[in-house]
Parts: C-alpha cells; structure tokens; sequence
C-alpha cells in the first residue's frame, strides 16, 4: 500500500524547531533579529552589540560590553598549528572557504596549551574566524599575515588585518552594517546543518566546520563573487539586457536573484544597497553602483518574463557583491566574510539546539526496489 506520507524536498515549508533569534517572513519581505527589525538594528549596532544580543537576548550596557568586546579581542590569535595549515594550503591556493573549513577545525585545539571549553570554544570561533581569513588572504597572495590588534573593534579589526592600516570611520560602519545584517536569518541550510550536528550532542566545533561546508556551496553563500563578475562582465548599462537574456536563453541563473523564502525583495537588499551607497558616496565615485541599479532593475524585468508570478527579486547577495567590493575585497573573500558573521549566528543556534534538543532525523520514503535475490559472483553479468 503507498505511504500517506509527505515528501518535501528540501524540507520546503516545514518548520523544524522554535526559534527566538530571527524571523524571516517571506512574503511581507520582513526580517526581525533577536527582536529588532533588521532596519532598526543593522546600521546602528555595533558587531560586538550583535553578537551580545543574539547569545543574550539582551542588548548590553556599556561595562558589559566592554567586558565582551575584550574577552573577544583576547581570543583572536589561533593556534599556531592553524598558520602552518593555512600555510599549506596556500601553496596549493586552495579557496578560502576550504582554508577555512580546514582551519575552524583546528580551533579544538587552544591557543595556549590547553583545550578550550565549551565556553571558550564559543568566544574563539567568533574571535578567530576573521584573523583566520585575513591571514589567509594575505598568504594567498604571497603577503605576511598580520598580527590582530585587540585595541581595535571586531570588524574595524578585521579590515586592519586584510590591508594593514586601521580603517577609516565609514568603512568600518559599511563593514558593521554588513555583519549584522547577514548574522542570522531563520533555518537556511547552513544553520541547520549546524543544528543537525549540534542534536547529535556532537561538539560545536564540529557543528560550525559542518556548516562552513554547507555556506560554501553557490547556492547559498556562493553567490556575491559571480553576481559581482555578471556587473563586470555587462560593464555598461546599455549592454545589460542582450548579457542577461544571454544567460537566461543558455539556461544560467541570474546570481543575486531568487530566494527559498523571500517572494518580495529580500529586506537585506535594502539595507546593503543603503549601506553601499553611503560608503560609495564617501568614496565619491558611484559609477559602478549606478551600473549595478541599472542591471539589477533590468534582470528583475527579464526574470518576470522568464518566470512570470514566480517574483524572482534581488536577493542578499546582490548589494552584498557591491558593498564588499567598495570595501575593497577580492570576491573571494565575499563567502568567507559571511561566514565571519554568520559563525555567531550558527552558535546561537547551537545553544538553542542544546537548550531544546531532539535529534533531527526526518524520514525518507524509500523508492526503490524490493525483494532482489542475493546472485554469487560467478552467476552475475
Ligand atoms: N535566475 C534564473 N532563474 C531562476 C533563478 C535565477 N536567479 N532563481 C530561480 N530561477 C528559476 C529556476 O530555474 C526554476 O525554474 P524551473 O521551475 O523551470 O526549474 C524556478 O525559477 C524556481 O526556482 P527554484 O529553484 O525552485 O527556487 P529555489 O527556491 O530552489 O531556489 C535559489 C532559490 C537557489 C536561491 C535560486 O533562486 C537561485 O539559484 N538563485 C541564484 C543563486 C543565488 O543568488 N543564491 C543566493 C541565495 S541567498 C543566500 O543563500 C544567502
């Protein structure tokens, strides 16, 4: 007799757990962090303020802020088995999100001697996420890493250790905006493979090297890097529509566009595509951001024509692209810079995991054959 069940590939629609950290409503286009409307948080906290909130549901006080703002910076420094791997894979100019899968492993090991705890572990996943990508960076092209200054804020920080100088005030606020509006953003596939990992009552170190493999796939945080290329490669607006109907007739996807949840326009957009504009403006030169409204306007007509009512709009990745562009990162850094956000997300889950847990362990409704007959070797083929 065939099953009743329900098969939802890709778990489409199903709500798997309760959370208190995001909500993302995908038909108002409304994404709520730790309470706050994305738009009242992203541009006003800083990162450390973010991360507070999300672990504590609690915005901090200024002493307790500093208090975390320095148990964070005192943790930037890994290991020094994390240089050599990073060293390696250099030399094999392996991505950076393979660099850093590799090296977010070896951070069970402490930085001085002993092993962290569990609430160690926590502080130095966030902590050590950006040194682990700079340096990295910097190998990549032949450069000395440079040392964390744990003077200097988490995300001000950050962009100290990619170019060596400390940041201007707008750049660091581009660079804040971004974080916090890419922490956290309901069951994506990344936080619940955290979350699968975590219901095993595996480690949380295991839990966050799961989900870097799962964010770097193209189909989730793999996509600012080509959206930014389709920017360039259109190079003037006049050329957008023939380059996009291009990709569409050869069947590609238009990168920055689509979503599982959002059929409006992904509230991140508007919040990135502010943010670029702001520090583009500081920079005084908004040619390639005018370009990239441009193409943006004309992929959304062509997407309506493509898959009329399936409102296939700008998604996060987008002004992503463009905002980390204008911070002067390769795209290859875009993925792992989300990552560097997304970590202390991923770790909220995991205490929510562990405060709620059941095993994660969906059923599967086997279509296969039945009843074959075991044949020795020498009667097959
Ligand atoms: N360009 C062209 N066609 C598209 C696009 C796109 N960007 N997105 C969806 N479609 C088409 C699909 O080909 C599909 O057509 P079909 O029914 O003929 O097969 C139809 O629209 C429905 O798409 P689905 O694949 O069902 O949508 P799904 O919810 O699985 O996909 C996804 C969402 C993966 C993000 C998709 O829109 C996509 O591939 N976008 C481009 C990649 C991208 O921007 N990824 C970043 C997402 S944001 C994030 O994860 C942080």
């Amino acid at each position: 007799m065939a099953s009743e069940r329900i098969v939802r590939p890709g778990l489409e629609g199903v709500a798997a757990a309760e959370t208190r950290l995001s909500s993302v409503d995908g038909r108002a286009g409304e994404l709520v962090i730790a309470g706050f409307p994305l738009e009242e948080l992203a541009g006003r906290a800083t990162f450390e303020e973010t991360v507070y909130l999300l672990w504590r549901d609690a915005l901090p006080d200024a002493r307790e802020l500093e208090a975390f703002r320095r148990e964070l910076a005192e943790r930037r420094a890994p290991a020094p088995a994390v240089l050599e791997v990073l060293q390696a894979a250099a030399r094999q100019k392996l991505p950076v999100m393979d660099a850093l899968r590799m090296a977010a492993g070896l951070l069970s090991l402490g930085a001085g001697g002993a092993a962290p705890d569990d609430a160690d572990a926590v502080l130095r996943l966030v902590a050590a996420f950006p040194t682990i990508v700079a340096a990295y960076a910097r190998l990549l092209d032949g450069r000395a890493p440079i040392a964390p200054r744990p003077d200097l804020p988490h995300a001000a920080n950050y962009l100290y250790m990619l170019f060596g100088a400390p940041p201007l005030p707008e750049r660091v606020r581009a660079l804040e905006t971004y974080l916090n509006t890419v922490v956290d953003h309901g069951f994506n596939a990344s936080t619940f493979a955290a979350r699968v990992i975590m219901s095993t009552q595996s480690d949380l170190i295991s839990a966050i090297v799961g989900a870097v493999g799962a964010l770097k796939g193209p189909l989730h945080g793999g996509a600012p890097g080509p959206a930014l290329d389709t920017v360039f490669e259109i190079g003037s607006a006049e050329r957008a529509e023939a380059v996009l109907r291009g990709k569409l007739a050869r069947g590609e996807r238009l990168m920055g566009f689509g979503h599982r949840v959002y059929r409006v326009r992904d509230p991140r957009a508007d919040v990135l595509a502010e943010a670029a504009e702001r520090l583009y403006r500081a920079a005084a030169d908004t040619k390639l951001y005018e370009l990239a409204g441009r193409v943006e306007r004309t992929a959304l007509a062509l997407l309506e024509e493509h898959k009329p009512g399936r409102n296939l709009k700008t998604n996060v990745e987008f002004y992503t692209a463009l905002l980390l562009h204008g911070l002067d990162l390769p795209t290859g850094l875009f993925a792992p810079t989300f990552a560097v956000s997304r970590v202390a997300g991923w770790i909220a889950h995991c205490f929510e995991q562990q405060g709620q847990n059941r095993l994660i362990r969906p059923d599967a409704e086997y279509v296969g054959v039945k009843n074959r007959r075991w044949l020795p070797l020498e009667q097959r083929g």
